[in-house]
């Protein structure tokens, strides 16, 4: 029988870092599906696909390849990592991700991509929508604040030029889109635990969820 976790949070929570960890601990396979929103964003804009119909661009996703490999995105074996993390394409990425049709085209292949695997998967509607199974829920979150400058770290560290108060305003922004569309909105699932990561080191939040990683998978043997 397999083992599920899953990880949602606003932007920029610690949800992907966290979660490679938890993923290489326990034998787990790490998805981030952040990155697929990304990809789709990126090929809808590279293809002037932006005016197209729905079936249209659901037959051009069909045929890409999309891949990411030690935490680097591919679309058709070309490295696509630093542009997908662009304010651009996190804002487009965030904007396509209200689209019903790209929610179901999305549901349909990370749905057949973790059937009986042991996973740890991240994003927005894991614990709600992707996994309601998952044998284990966690929901991150942080300040606004705390995030922006996480994210401000992380795109200069990428050698991006950036302004703070930029990326607050872009996370204020995102949050709200996320939070507030019809169709899987970012909330904590029920049963899910609440982790603030505000005031803890990356380890700290590691231990918490090892511990109840290791009460549900004694459950589970
Ligand atoms: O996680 P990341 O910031 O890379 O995700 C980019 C965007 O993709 C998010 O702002 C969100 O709108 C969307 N997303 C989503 N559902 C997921 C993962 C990401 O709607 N499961």
């Amino acid at each position: 029988m397999s083992y599920k976790i899953a990880i949602d949070g606003p932007a920029s929570s610690g949800k992907s870092t966290v979660a490679k960890i938890i993923a290489k601990n326990n034998d787990l396979v790490f998805i981030s599906t952040g990155y697929l929103f990304r990809a789709y964003a990126l090929i809808l804009r590279n293809n002037n696909l932006l005016e197209s119909t729905p079936d249209a661009v659901i037959s051009f996703l069909q045929k890409r390849m999309i891949e990411v490999k030690n935490e680097r995105l591919f679309i058709d074996g070309k490295d696509y990592t630093n542009e997908s993390k662009s304010e651009q394409i996190s804002d487009f990425a965030s904007d396509l991700a209200t689209k019903d049709y790209i929610r179901a085209y999305y549901n349909h292949v990370v749905q057949e991509m973790i059937e009986n695997m042991n996973v740890v998967m991240d994003g927005r509607d894991i614990g709600t929508i992707i996994m309601p199974n998952a044998n284990l829920k966690i929901y991150l979150t942080a300040s606004i604040t705390e995030r922006a400058r996480r994210r401000t770290k992380e795109l200069k560290e990428l050698g991006k030029k950036v302004s703070f108060y930029k990326i607050w305003l872009d996370i204020c922004k995102r949050d709200y889109v996320d939070k507030h569309r019809k169709i899987a909105p970012l909330k904590k699932a029920k049963d899910a635990i609440l982790i603030k990561t505000n005031k803890k080191s990356i380890q700290e939040v590691v231990d918490a969820i090892q511990k109840h990683i290791n009460n549900t998978r004694k459950v589970e043997k």
